[in-house]
């Protein structure tokens, strides 16, 4: 039944290709194709300054982790209707979980900050090809992978331990990069050593 369906197939393709003539099916065929390739993963592409990343990704996903240093992430009482909750250990993937996805949003981000063509809010590019700036980011990243692991064992001195891991993390860079006194230029030499 099978073969004969096939032969069919073949057959009623030969008569369109007759009909339509061989040159319309293979452009087709290349058009196909064509089609194929556009539609491959385009390439990354930068859509904020390394200050927009820092206060719309980092900030207030650290914040996550730091508030639970004191509070038991699992102690925390839903928002009324969690689905549109503004609070990630009050939402609908809260408690021990929003520990988990601010670590995983922290490793993750750090991906951003290694990316070409961003500039800091100063319009100075984030300079990715430092070998230190590239040690800063490995430590965020491993910072965020301890405090994933950490809302995954559910264990509040394994988030004692993330909250200082993800705190040095963060300073690190800072110190180098984000920390200039008007003396060392201000605001026009962050990103820069
Ligand atoms: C690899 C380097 C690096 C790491 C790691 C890093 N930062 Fe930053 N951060 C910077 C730089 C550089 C700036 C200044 C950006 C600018 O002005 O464009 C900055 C700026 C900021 C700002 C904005 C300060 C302002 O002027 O408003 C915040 C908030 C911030 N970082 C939070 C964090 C937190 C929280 C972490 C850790 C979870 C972190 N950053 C990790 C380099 C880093």
């Amino acid at each position: 039944m099978k073969i004969r369906h096939a032969i069919f197939s073949i057959l009623l393709l030969s008569l369109i290709a007759t009909v339509l003539g061989a040159d319309v099916v293979i452009a087709q065929a290349r058009g196909a194709r064509a089609g194929a390739a556009a539609a491959a993963p385009r390439a990354q592409q930068v859509h904020g300054t390394l200050l927009q990343v820092m206060r719309g990704i980092l900030f207030p996903n650290s914040n996550v982790l730091f508030s639970s240093q004191s509070v038991d992430p699992a102690s925390v009482q839903k928002d009324a209707d969690p689905t549109a909750s503004v609070n990630p250990l009050a939402g609908a993937y809260g408690g021990w979980e929003a520990i988990e996805n601010s670590g995983l949003a922290m490793a993750e981000a750090a991906n951003l900050l290694t990316i070409p063509g961003r500039v800091c809010g100063n319009g100075k590019p984030v300079p990715v090809q430092n070998a230190d700036w590239q040690r800063f980011v490995q430590g965020l990243r491993d910072a965020g992978t301890a405090t994933y692991k950490a809302g995954q064992s559910k264990n509040m001195d394994m988030v004692l331990d993330a909250a200082d891991k993800v705190t040095t993390a963060c300073m690190n860079c800072h110190e180098v990069y984000r920390e200039k006194t008007s003396a060392q230029g201000g605001m026009a030499a962050r990103c820069t050593k």
